[in-house]
């Protein structure tokens, strides 16, 4: 159903907690079901795509209780997983699909995981292809290039491997055959990617070692069953922050917000923009936090490149967004990833923003924008991309005009109830 969006630009003002991170909430499901006993979590992202997560473990046997955003898994550990007599539906989650797909190749079970139309089209060679250098048994069409996956559990031998692509999917799928894998795997990593499997496989007891760019880990090791704590997602805070910096008087406040280094490219850009932030350290240890305070900012153009991009990979939809307002022209450079996330997400932004009357022009690697333009209403499509939404809602705060937005329902995937929380800031 289509949204209509029609808010006559006004100020945000208020505090919000934004919901659990995404990739660590997924991880927590997935390292809980690993180890035997009982795991629980506290800050559990309700979102479709880590629902989709604990679909899959349950269907393997995994005893899941949700209670609002407190979960508990009884696992017997990995040894105890049964062959699942349906399909995993990894919806429309590339974390679901890859980072399972290291936990399957290890069983002694067939399965098979398949998603949504958008899952289907995602690459999937770049896990199979490792996989298979340490014994997997994984077919599937273009020879295992895409979804559905056919997954004949086997024995797995350790690798040292180099990473093609930054990817901390690619590099987790890696991880987690590992430690079902005989001998000690190496995982070099030219470009430092999120690193919430290397903590939380830390937190649950397992010995995994960094040294400069080399990841390594013995296999046969035993997760211990945890407690874990998720901070709020900094990729859903992102669009609160783009929300608060371009429209006008706005004072935003957002708790406990996850601030892991690698995750922050976010924070450093709209500095360097100008923007007016601060933070307030919460948590020290493991995965870190922060209340974030964001002012609305009068902001210039910057450049967006290299060891930067993995770490604000998610967040490029409202960054192009925040760059309609900068003073100036902001280039994002070396992002050519964006063109197999949910969407093409090269194509989708700068189709998307210049209906609105953005300046934006698309790169074989990024995009050039340049600002300031005043944004108009405009019928938006979200390509059934939650982050597609998120930027169209929150660019619907400074248009002229309302906003159409086909198919808002797909937001749920990584922040369900966004629109009542921006509602909420409404000055
Ligand atoms: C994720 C890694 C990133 C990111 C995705 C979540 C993860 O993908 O874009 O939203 O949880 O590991 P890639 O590994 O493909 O870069």
């Amino acid at each position: 159903m289509t949204l209509k969006l029609d808010y006559k630009k006004p100020s945000l003002k208020g505090n919000i907690q934004v919901p659990g991170d995404k990739s660590i909430s997924h991880r927590s499901i997935m390292f809980g079901a690993m180890a035997s006993g009982k795991t629980t979590i506290e800050g559990f992202l309700l979102g479709a795509d880590c629902l989709s997560t604990i679909s899959c473990f349950r269907k393997l046997g995994v005893d899941i209780d949700l209670n609002g955003e407190v979960v508990t898994i009884n696992s017997k550990g990995a040894e105890g997983w049964k062959e699942p007599s349906e399909v995993l539906d990894a919806g429309n989650s590339g974390t679901t699909t890859r980072l399972m797909l290291g936990l399957l190749a290890a069983t002694n079970f067939h399965t098979v995981i398949a998603g949504d139309e958008s899952i289907a089209k995602r690459p999937m060679k770049r896990i199979v292809d490792p996989l298979r250098q340490m014994g997997a048994d994984i077919r599937g069409r273009q020879n295992g290039q895409f979804t559905p996956l056919a997954i004949q559990g086997t024995k797995l031998s350790a690798i040292n491997y180099t990473l093609p692509v930054a990817s901390a999917q690619v590099k987790s799928a890696i991880l987690l055959a590992a430690l079902y894998a005989n001998g000690v795997t190496q995982i070099e990593e030219r470009v430092a990617t999120r690193d919430h499997t290397e903590i939380m496989l830390s937190h649950f007891g397992v010995d995994i070692k960094r040294e400069n760019t080399a990841i390594r880990l013995e296999g046969g090791q035993k997760l211990t069953a945890s407690h874990v704590k998720v901070p709020g997602d900094i990729s859903s805070a992102a669009f609160m922050l783009g929300a608060a910096l371009i429209t006008k008087n706005s004072e935003v406040r957002l708790q406990n917000v996850g601030i892991n280094p690698t995750r922050t490219g976010i924070l450093d850009v709209v500095k360097q923009m100008g923007a007016d932030l601060e933070l307030i350290e919460m948590d020290t240890e493991g995965e870190r936090s922060a209340e974030l305070i964001i002012r609305s900012s009068d902001l210039k153009g910057v450049e967006i490149s290299g060891a930067l991009i993995p770490r604000l990979i998610d967040e490029i939809p409202v960054i192009a967004l925040i760059a309609t307002q900068c003073h100036g022209t902001t280039v994002i450079r070396d992002a050519e990833e964006l063109r197999v996330k949910e969407t093409d997400r090269i194509s989708a932004v700068v189709a998307e923003l210049s209906k609105m009357g953005a300046d934006i022009t698309a790169t074989e690697d990024g995009m050039i924008i340049n600002g300031p333009t005043p944004l108009v209403g405009a019928e938006m499509q979200t390509y059934g991309d939650h982050r597609l939404g998120m930027m169209a809602a929150v660019a619907s705060l400074v248009t002229e005009g309302h906003v159409l937005i086909d198919d808002p329902d797909c937001i749920a995937v990584s922040y369900p109830g966004f629109i009542e929380h921006l509602n909420s800031l409404l000055r």
